[in-house]
């Protein structure tokens, strides 16, 4: 029977936003049952691990680390293994890394409860592994949130686009959706605990389908920025192939909507779009991006970028320079493409050296830099509104969020220092590629 030492737990994360919620309600779940957290592998009874397999010899680290504590296995801790790994490598944990008790993807953790029993009345091996068919969503009243302002809220998990490089849609399973009512009744119960901030999350928020019919994506965004008491809202990650017209409507009808767009590209090239199976061409893109910049608001643009996709030449890299300039982003997320089991792209020729891939993806970063530098002056002397998010104690300055999701830094005012968790308004002083410096104004 389990002792006294190992009702508690240790958790960390790897991954997505999607990851990171998911583990604030794993966490919510395992106290409900009667677990305590703990900061450290030493004083925990039972260590988790909430992994991801996007990119990169993912599997590989985990099994690693979970070798490294194969010696604490004697102490009587027990090891489980959650998330995209958990799901995509599945029994064969247990066959490299036998000290490991529990194997679970995520459409599984709502059997977590039975799962953690079983481990305690002494199963060597438990597993929670849903095929891509299941229809569930992972809905709890457990969910502990770690920011007390701003907090996530899933619409809809799994992911049905099958990109030809991506784990997603194995380790996730089948895009399933959360009734809007359900969305909205959280947003009010987060409203009514002081949250301000909501962020929607999903692989592809907008192939949102309300299970009940009532709401498009669109409405369901206006209805969440409705809730009294919210101010911001957000949501991510957008699919080009998904994003309608209605989306940037529903931005310029409602302030609490923030003024920020993910909207992953991956290439400026059309025949690179076609072997990633993205659903769409450079044009169609470039067709979203244009309604974005007719909005009332001036909408902050980011994305995705995969260089070195097999096929790549330096014709289709320089098109996605050139689509940098043309639709001028506020921030990127460049990756080197790596293969993925399962994915379609294993069977395509993974030829472009490292070496190569490494080179792109620097001239990327360095052409979005400029992009970068030169966008983020044309703040200078603007007036913005942010919400506090901490203190620089050294350089005695406060640091905020705008609604375009950018960091500034501010001095505050000598008679009001500002507490984390409200709303400020500052002007900005200088510009940096990557934040703005402020002194506050109110
Ligand atoms: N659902 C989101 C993306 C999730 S993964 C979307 O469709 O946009 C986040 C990013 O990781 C992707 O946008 C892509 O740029 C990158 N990525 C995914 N698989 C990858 C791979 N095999 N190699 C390199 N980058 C990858
Ligand atoms: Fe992966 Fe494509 Fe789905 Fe995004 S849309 S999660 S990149 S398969
Ligand atoms: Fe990683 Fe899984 Fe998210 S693979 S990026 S944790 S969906």
């Amino acid at each position: 029977m389990a002792g006294e030492s190992q009702r508690t737990f240790y958790l960390e994360t790897f991954g997505c936003q999607m990851n990171v919620h998911d583990s604030e309600k794993v966490i919510g779940t395992l106290v409900s049952e009667g677990y305590r957290q703990v900061s450290t592998v030493e004083e925990a009874g039972l260590i988790l691990y909430n992994t991801c397999s996007i990119r990169d010899k993912a599997e590989q680290k985990v099994f690693h680390r979970l070798a490294d504590f194969k010696r604490l296995e004697a102490q009587g801790k027990k090891f489980g293994v959650l998330g995209c790994v958990a799901q995509q490598e599945g029994e064969k944990i247990f066959d490299r890394a036998p000290h490991v008790s529990m194997v679970c993807g995520s459409a599984s953790y709502r059997n977590l409860p039975e799962m953690l029993i079983k481990i305690e009345t002494g199963d060597r091996h438990v597993t929670g592994l849903d095929d891509r068919e299941t229809d569930e969503c992972f809905e709890t009243e457990f969910t502990a949130r770690t920011n007390p302002h701003r907090g996530y809220i899933t619409i809809i998990e799994g992911c049905d686009k099958f990109c030809s490089y991506c784990v997603v849609p194995f380790t996730r399973g089948k895009e399933r959706s959360r009734m809007s009512d359900s969305v909205l009744a959280e947003a009010a119960r987060m409203a009514g605990l002081g949250y301000t901030e909501i962020q929607l999350l999903g692989q592809n928020v907008n192939s949102y389908k309300d299970p009940a019919g009532k709401r498009t994506f669109a409405e369901l965004l206006v209805a969440v920025g409705e809730v009294p008491g919210i101010k911001r809202v957000r949501f991510t990650t957008s699919h080009p192939r998904d994003f309608g017209r209605d989306i940037i409507e529903a931005i310029d009808s409602l302030p609490t909507l923030c003024d920020h767009v993910h909207l992953p590209v991956q290439s400026g090239s059309t025949r690179m779009l076609d072997a990633m199976q993205r659903l769409y061409t450079r044009e169609q893109y470039l067709e979203r991006i244009s309604w974005m910049k007719a909005a009332k608001r001036e909408i902050s643009i980011t994305t995705d970028v995969i260089v070195g996709f097999p096929g790549e030449t330096g014709v289709d890299f320089e098109q996605t320079l050139s689509l940098l300039d043309e639709v001028e982003y506020d921030g990127i997320f460049g990756f080197k493409y790596s293969p993925r089991p399962n994915t379609p792209a294993l069977s395509l020729n993974d030829a472009i050296p490292d070496e190569e891939k490494a080179r792109r993806l620097a001239v990327l970063n360095e052409k979005q830099r400029e992009i970068q530098v030169r966008r983020n002056g044309r703040h200078l002397g603007r007036e913005v509104e942010v919400m506090v998010e901490g203190w620089n104690q050294p350089r005695n300055q406060w640091i905020g969020r705008t609604s375009q999701n950018k960091v500034l830094n501010f001095a505050a005012l000598e008679y009001r220092r500002p507490a984390v968790g409200t709303y400020v308004t500052a002007v900005i002083t200088r510009a940096f590629p990557n934040s703005f410096l402020g002194e506050m104004v109110i």
